[in-house]
């Protein structure tokens, strides 16, 4: 197992190693235009980031005051090695502790199956975001 470690903070604290990594996954990768990336939302959501013990940033998610998990993303050459798992897992315990009864996500399809380990349950049908294919999914806590 790789070493890294999760931290929590707010946007101001965590924007450019958020960036660092949402940059590279979500607007090189996935082609997502920027300006459907970087929204109003970062400011007031509680960021999640991975990283390793040198501090260099490889993973991100965030959870935004209504229960709804987003922006999760692992650098490509760290996926597979449990960083989205345990980023997953600081967003759900965040969510309870926030005293949220429910937490929702929109999952891009091919990560659907990411999701539905933690309990996720896909409600409704596929839809389009940012030009990726996405489908709505709670879970219940
Ligand atoms: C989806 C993503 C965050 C997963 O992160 P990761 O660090 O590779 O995941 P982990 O290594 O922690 O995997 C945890 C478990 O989930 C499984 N898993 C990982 N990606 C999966 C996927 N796309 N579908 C189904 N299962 C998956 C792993 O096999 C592993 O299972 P195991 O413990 O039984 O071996 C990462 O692939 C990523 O950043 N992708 C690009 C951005 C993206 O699509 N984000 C999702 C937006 S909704």
């Amino acid at each position: 197992m790789s070493a890294f470690n999760v931290t929590r903070g707010h946007w101001l604290t965590v924007k450019s190693q958020c960036q660092a990594v949402r940059t590279p996954v979500f607007v090189d990768e996935q082609r997502v235009d920027p300006s459907e990336e970087w929204d109003d939302m970062d400011e007031v959501s509680l960021h999640f980031l991975a990283c390793t013990p040198d501090g260099e940033p490889i993973g991100t998610a965030r959870l935004l005051p209504d229960g709804h998990i987003g922006r999760m993303a692992v650098l490509a050459p760290w996926r597979g090695q449990g960083v989205g798992d345990a980023l997953l897992r600081s967003a759900i315990a965040a969510g309870l502790e926030a005293g949220h009864s429910e937490l929702i996500l929109h999952a891009q399809t091919h990560a659907a199956g990411f999701y539905a380990r933690f309990g996720f349950v896909a409600t409704g049908d596929e839809f389009d975001e940012a030009g990726i294919p996405h489908v709505r999914m709670t879970l219940t806590i």
